[in-house]
């Protein structure tokens, strides 16, 4: 174990999806190993040195605990992830990465991996006229190109794994699935608790969603070749209302919300919409017919009928404790907690609905319904300025691992993997600069 650990520590690895296509067999079920050939033909490029197969020990929190209460009735599939699926996966070596260690981590590329590329992230008005179209044709393109390395979970008896189904998705919709994914509620001992998932309202909230954006990014820079593609931001400071949410950028709405036929995302549509949220999966996955389309209804809900401010987000940085006890949705004076939108970053103990969770209520429609929001690609902008705002307080506050508190939600103590992310990465590792990842932040109004 403690190999292990020194392991991770050296090694970033990079951050896959899930469900690898090669682990959804029977056998792999099974035998509960997920050790693909790599394209050497050996399983976890072990032939060309670049990783092997191996018991990966999941760092667990509740096990014993739960164990020490006595039997019990049935689990969520992804406590201790992804120990229910899988006890071998590959363990990958020097730059390699992936399931099966034929990719490279996070800021490498080429044949070796070593070839290091820092991308640069810019607010989406810092780019130029090209640089917006190339952006909506790479967004298009991983809408409609079939994921070749993953598939997603959409039925299945909750309590029965060789009951599950698997279907095809886009890239992009094995992001948004993977988000939808982590927010269901979770089951435990037989009961749902609707109080948490492993996404939101607690500690793993920002690397959560880092994680999500840079499996998005490294997507799409391998679908498209272009090393340099980096996702861009929306500093959603002050603005009056959604002034990205015209037809040149998001789409302009009509009154219902839906989008301007003469908009990018006009026609998408989303995944897992209509959803059961308990038991089922992600019903009408396979059919198109069934799922609606993208809508948005910019600075109508009067709950949240403003954006925050530049003041905002100054005063969500100065909280110097990245997160406080009770670590979920109640915690006082916590940058986490200001920054996910559950109190005033003013004064840190008002609840209030704030920052992160404001935007998505100001938007309405898709964006609007949490486990859902993914599919709308404005997520994908707004989590990318969510996470600049994380990577400022990191900067600002020196910020190490060991400052990811212990706490006991499910899935999000330090050493705990990110859920469902695979293979594992441990939540405190995301507390990290970003050039650790790959990527850096343009400066834009003053941050
Ligand atoms: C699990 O649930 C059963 C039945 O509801 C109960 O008897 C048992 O004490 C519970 N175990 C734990 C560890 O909560
Ligand atoms: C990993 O990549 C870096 C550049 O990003 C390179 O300098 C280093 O030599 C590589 N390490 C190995 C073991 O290939
Ligand atoms: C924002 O613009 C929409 C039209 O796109 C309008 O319906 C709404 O009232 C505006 N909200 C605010 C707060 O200005």
């Amino acid at each position: 174990m403690i190999v292990l650990f020194v392991f991770l520590v050296l090694c970033y690895n990079l951050v896959q999806g899930q469900f690898p296509r090669a682990c959804i067999t029977s056998e792999t079920f099974q035998s509960k190993t997920c050790c693909p050939l790599s394209t050497d033909g050996s399983p976890c490029g072990s032939r060309s040195g670049h990783g092997k197969c191996r018991t990966w020990v999941v760092p667990v929190a509740f096990a014993a605990l739960r164990e020490s209460l006595g039997p019990r009735q049935f689990d969520d599939d992804r406590l201790d992830w992804p120990k229910y699926y899988f006890d071998k996966t590959c363990e990958c070596f020097g730059n390699y990465s992936g399931y099966n260690c034929d990719d490279c981590r996070y800021g490498c590329f080429g044949e070796k991996c070593d070839r290091k590329n820092t991308v640069v992230r810019k607010e989406i008005r810092e780019l130029s006229f090209l640089e917006r179209k190339r952006f909506f044709s790479y967004l298009a393109l991983a809408k409609t190109t079939k994921s070749k390395n993953f598939v997603i979970l959409y039925t299945g008896d909750r309590h029965h794994k060789d009951t599950y189904k698997f279907v095809d998705a886009s890239i992009y919709d094995v992001f948004s699935w993977i988000h939808y994914y982590s927010i269901k509620t979770i089951l435990q001992n037989g009961t749902f608790d609707e109080r948490t998932n492993y996404a939101h309202q607690g500690p793993a909230f920002p690397g959560w969603h880092r994680l999500g954006l840079t499996f998005l990014e490294r997507q799409i820079q391998l679908l498209t070749g272009d090393e340099n593609f980096a996702i861009p931001y929306w500093d959603w400071r002050g603005d009056k209302n959604c002034s990205i949410c015209t037809n040149d950028f998001f789409g302009d709405n009509d009154v219902q919300g839906y989008l301007s036929p003469y908009s990018h995302f006009a026609f998408w549509k989303s995944i897992c919409s209509g959803y059961n949220y308990d038991e089922a999966y992600c019903l009408g996955a396979e059919d198109q017919n069934q799922m609606e389309r993208l809508h948005r209804k910019p600075g109508v809900n009067p709950v949240s009928p403003s954006l925050p401010t530049l003041q905002d987000v100054e005063e969500t940085l100065k909280w110097d404790d990245f997160d406080s006890p009770p670590y979920n949705r109640l915690a006082r004076r916590s940058f986490r907690n200001a920054l996910e939108g559950f109190i005033n970053p003013r004064d840190g103990v008002t609840r209030q609905i704030g920052m992160h969770n404001q935007v998505h209520n100001f938007l309405g429609g898709t964006m609007g319904e949490v486990p859902i929001s993914s599919n709308d690609p404005i997520f994908v902008l707004h989590h990318c300025f969510v996470d600049k705002i994380f990577e400022e307080w990191i900067r600002r506050h020196k910020a190490t691992p060991d400052m990811y508190p212990r706490n006991d939600q499910p899935g999000q103590g330090p050493e705990e993997c990110s859920t469902p992310y695979f293979p594992c990465y441990r939540n405190k590792d995301l507390m990290r600069n970003s050039t650790r990842f790959g990527y850096i932040y343009s400066k834009y109004k003053g941050m």
